[in-house]
């Protein structure tokens, strides 16, 4: 078996390869939920040979006991528990604490868990200088990515070379707690008021509100609805297991980069729109629609031209063939939120429409594309007021948790391997320089 692959089970299955006249056999492994796979750890040693896998639709990084998915069958687990139990019962910092720390926390541990968060929540008052130098236009995600990765000039006590000493619990409480206060005071800049400082006697979701909305003249009000949607919202993005965000903390941490700057790479990932930027695609696609400027019909055959780039955002995904999960939690919650509040977003009757005329194609069918987590979140986002620019921010808050749980999961693992893939090289073969007064 190959190295840094210890948790799997050791099948005595061995998969053959066959090759001019060379055999090699290649163990099979075996995880919790009976996923199986190559192990080629040692391909290219035995045989010379590498694989290739472009986009990596079939190949395993890394193994891990954080999240598990079904895409066949739309299942989602943290830690092995249901993604609607979670979403129903537990708090946001709970589930963070899952994620990282591997259990549930007890009372104990909870309170000292959100001690620290709270103690960690202000951010250094020259950082705030920095939202000065953005222009008004600068997209949110760009200043969350530059501010974290800020943070590894401001909070260099939390950092040594060392990833396992007891200063990774800090890290992690820094930045889960700082990226609500950098959110909320990017969102300040952006319209010109002042920022609000945290409070300490809030909860995370409250706390992220109170800094958003609060203002002199118009104090927050809190409503435990929509406290309780946003959390909901966060624990639905918390962690997807290897997802190019993932990815992308994984291999930049593999090189031993510290925490901080592996976040921001993994926010910048987070912010095209085939991944998390999707949210805000979504809804730029429905109030185009709601403005007439497209059709739902012409949505779907754009959708379905291979001629154009364009796609139905918020449909389709790498690993779930069926309903995701999150999606059906977030339409069913839009549904009884909307009626409870009695409010109304004709946005929603139209993203019903268009999942219907998708789900009744046969381009979609055959593909097996289904609405995502993001079809449905903006529509959320939107009641609780969160300006569309910033939808792709609430989704890196949510998904934090997972992506420093997958961080520390890396460097718990012995031997830390960096991560360096390899490639097939079809360039020119060996030649060589031309003098430019011989060039044609
Ligand atoms: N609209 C139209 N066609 C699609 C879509 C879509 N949203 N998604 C996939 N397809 C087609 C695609 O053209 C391809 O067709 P064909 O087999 O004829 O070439 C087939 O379905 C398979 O798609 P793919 O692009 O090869 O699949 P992938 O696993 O490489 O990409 C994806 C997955 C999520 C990038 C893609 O489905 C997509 O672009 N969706 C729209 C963007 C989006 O909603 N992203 C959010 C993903 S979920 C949350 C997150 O991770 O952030």
């Amino acid at each position: 078996m190959g190295r840094g692959l210890q948790g799997v089970k050791d099948k005595m299955e061995k998969a053959t390869l066959k090759l001019n006249g060379m055999t090699c056999e290649l163990p099979i492994v075996e995880g919790t939920e009976n996923e199986k796979g190559i192990d080629i750890s040692r391909l290219r040693q035995d045989t010379g040979l590498i694989t290739l896998d472009v986009g990596y639709q079939n190949t395993g990084s890394c193994i891990s006991s954080i999240t598990y998915i079904d895409g066949d069958k739309g299942i989602l687990r943290y830690r092995g528990i249901p993604i609607e139990e979670l979403a129903e019962k537990a708090s946001f910092t709970e589930v963070a604490y899952l994620l990282i720390y591997g259990e549930l926390p007890n009372r104990e541990q909870q309170q000292l868990f959100s001690q620290r968060l709270t103690q960690n929540s202000m951010i250094h008052e020259e950082m705030l200088r920095f939202f000065d130098g953005f222009p008004p236009t600068a997209h949110p995600m760009a200043i969350l990515a530059t501010m974290v990765n800020s943070m590894s000039v401001y909070y260099t006590d939390y950092f040594t070379e060392d990833f396992r000493a007891e200063t990774f619990d800090l890290m992690a409480a820094s930045l889960i707690s700082r990226i609500r206060t950098i959110a909320a005071y990017s969102y300040k800049h952006s319209i010109g008021h002042p920022h609000v400082y945290p409070k300490r006697d809030l909860k995370y979701a409250s706390n992220f509100l109170y800094m958003m909305f609060d203002s002199p003249v118009n104090p927050y009000v809190p409503d435990p609805d929509i406290e309780r949607a946003l959390s909901t919202l966060m624990i639905l993005h918390a962690d997807h297991e290897q997802n190019c965000s993932t990815s992308a903390v994984r291999l930049v941490g593999s090189s031993m980069a510290n925490l901080y700057a592996s976040i921001c790479s993994g926010i910048c990932a987070l912010w095209g729109p085939l991944h998390g930027g999707a949210n805000q695609k979504v809804i730029e696609m429905l109030e185009e629609i709601k403005g007439s400027k497209l059709s739902i019909q012409s949505c779907i055959d754009s959708a379905k031209d291979k001629t154009s780039k364009f796609r139905l955002f918020g449909f389709g995904h790498r690993v779930y063939k069926n309903y995701d999960p999150r999606a059906r939690i977030l339409k069913q919650y839009c549904e009884t939120i909307f009626k409870k509040h009695n409010y109304q977003d004709p946005l929603i009757n139209i993203a019903m429409e268009l999942e219907d005329a998708a789900l009744k194609d046969d381009f979609f069918i055959q593909r097996k594309l289904y609405p995502n987590v993001d079809f449905y979140s903006g529509i959320l986002y939107r009641m609780i007021g969160i300006p569309t620019n910033m939808f792709t921010v609430m989704f890196a808050i949510g998904r934090l948790p997972g992506m420093i749980a997958q961080w520390k999961e890396m460097h718990d693992t012995v031997p830390l391997k960096i991560g360096r893939p390899r490639q097939i090289y079809t360039g020119s073969n060996l030649r060589h320089y031309i003098p430019m007064d011989e060039r044609g």
